[in-house]
């Protein structure tokens, strides 16, 4: 029987202490999880055991053979591939492998920010970047999208705006490539505009560019970062969408100056080394046969999932077809409210994001969820769907008829 009290001892200003996990809800609309069919495991083996043959005696040093800044033929491929993809050219000295590319949250943080500052964000995005800003006591704007990302025009009349009050918003935090959650892709127009009012404004760009990969149609705009080369952009990536986020591995690319500052903030004496080492070799052979193959399944995921829900919830539930990712951002009815919906359904099995988590404006995200198809196979997502608009119905009755299935059952 353990008698030694630790409260009085825990430090002051602590957040809330975790939930204990409990396992995975049977029907997971929850978190970034990624298609567990689509991980190479095959080939990340073949990798693992290529790669530690040769080189595994560096793992006697840390950083293995190539410096706190990470496993070097990674970095080397992520400097060719950040060149073809996004249109980045860059360095090796001025990528950061990173501990997912949460930990490129908080080294970018961790320099740029102090309690009382404010940022931009997009009006609905990743709560992983809003808790953090939270906790760190700044304000954060959130800017509106449409169709095509992050409006420019509110853009502009919220820096405006501040200007008028002499603030000066440190970072305009964007998900340009792919938004979480509504999907979008900011189209190089707006990139354009956007660089132009940062630049007026003196802010810099923070460009969290995660599910950049997985675009149907493989076509995107150049990076903010490629198309800033008088710098002010701070560019993260990460290989949890296009590989495995278990694997722990993101990355920053930005002037080494910057790098050199965060660098002297990382203090966990380089992120795994195996995970790099396993990716380095995987990705060189592979990623770019990967990727598409990953993303054909996850559209047809998405697929499985708007037909489920126009099925299940008719007009009750809208949204825009997102341009790639894992994610769909769905609106209900006003009257319905998913932070409630969240709870009965969880005690259901059944898990979803509510949308307030994901928004700047609380009441704008009531009726709206967050829907990750990526981890449930075709079968859960269809019968989850079914579950969750029987909740949905029985606890704020909407939708009203679940419309076809009863048309097709002959009620
Ligand atoms: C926009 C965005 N940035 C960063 C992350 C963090 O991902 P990771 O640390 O696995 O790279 C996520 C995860 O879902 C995300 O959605």
């Amino acid at each position: 029987m353990r008698s030694f009290d630790f409260t009085p001892l825990l430090a002051a200003g602590l957040p809330p202490p975790a939930v204990k996990w409990s396992g995975f809800a049977k029907y997971n609309f929850v978190g970034g999880h990624n298609d567990p069919d689509h991980v190479p495991v095959d080939q990340l083996l073949k990798a693992a055991t290529d790669v530690l043959k040769r080189e595994g005696s560096t793992l006697a040093t840390y950083g293995l053979a190539s410096g706190p800044q990470g496993y070097r033929p990674l970095r080397e491929f992520l400097v060719a591939k950040l060149e073809r993809t996004a249109g980045i050219s860059c360095r090796t000295d001025e990528i950061l492998i990173t501990s997912g590319s949460l930990q490129a949250l908080d080294l970018v943080n961790g320099i740029l920010l102090e309690r009382g500052d404010t940022v931009i964000v997009e009006q609905a995005t990743y709560q992983g970047a809003l808790t953090r800003l939270q906790r760190l006591g700044v304000k954060a704007i959130g800017i509106p999208l449409d169709a095509e990302g992050m409006r420019l025009d509110a853009l502009a009349a919220a820096l405006d705006d501040l200007k008028r009050r002499a603030i000066r918003p440190k970072y305009i935090y964007t998900i340009p490539t792919v938004q979480n959650p509504t999907g979008t892709i900011l189209s190089e127009a707006r990139r354009r505009d956007m660089l132009r009012l940062a630049a007026q404004h003196g802010v810099a760009i923070f460009e969290d560019d995660c599910y950049a990969d997985l675009i149907w149609d493989g076509q995107r705009p150049p990076a903010l970062y490629a198309m800033s080369p008088q710098g002010g952009v701070i560019h993260i990536g990460s290989f949890s969408k296009s590989i495995a986020p278990a694997l722990r591995v993101g990355y920053i690319v930005a002037e080494w100056g910057l790098l050199a500052r965060m660098l002297a903030l990382k203090t966990d004496a380089g992120s795994g080394a195996l995970e790099q080492m396993v990716l380095g070799e995987f990705c060189a052979a592979h990623f770019s046969e990967h990727v598409p193959r990953l993303t054909r399944g996850l559209r047809a995921k998405l697929e499985t999932l708007m037909e489920a829900l126009a099925e299940q919830f008719g007009t009750a539930a809208e949204f825009d077809e997102p341009k790639g990712g894992i994610f769909l951002w769905v609106k209900l009815p006003d009257s319905v409210d998913t932070q409630a919906l969240y709870t009965r359904a969880l005690a259901a099995g059944l898990a979803i994001n509510p949308g307030a988590e994901w928004s700047t404006d609380k009441d704008f995200g009531k009726s709206r969820t967050r829907l990750c198809f990526a981890n449930p196979s075709h079968e859960t997502i269809r019968a989850g769907v079914g579950a969750l608009a029987e909740i949905c119905r029985r606890e704020f009755g909407v939708p009203q008829r679940i419309a076809n299935v009863q048309q097709r059952a002959g009620v």
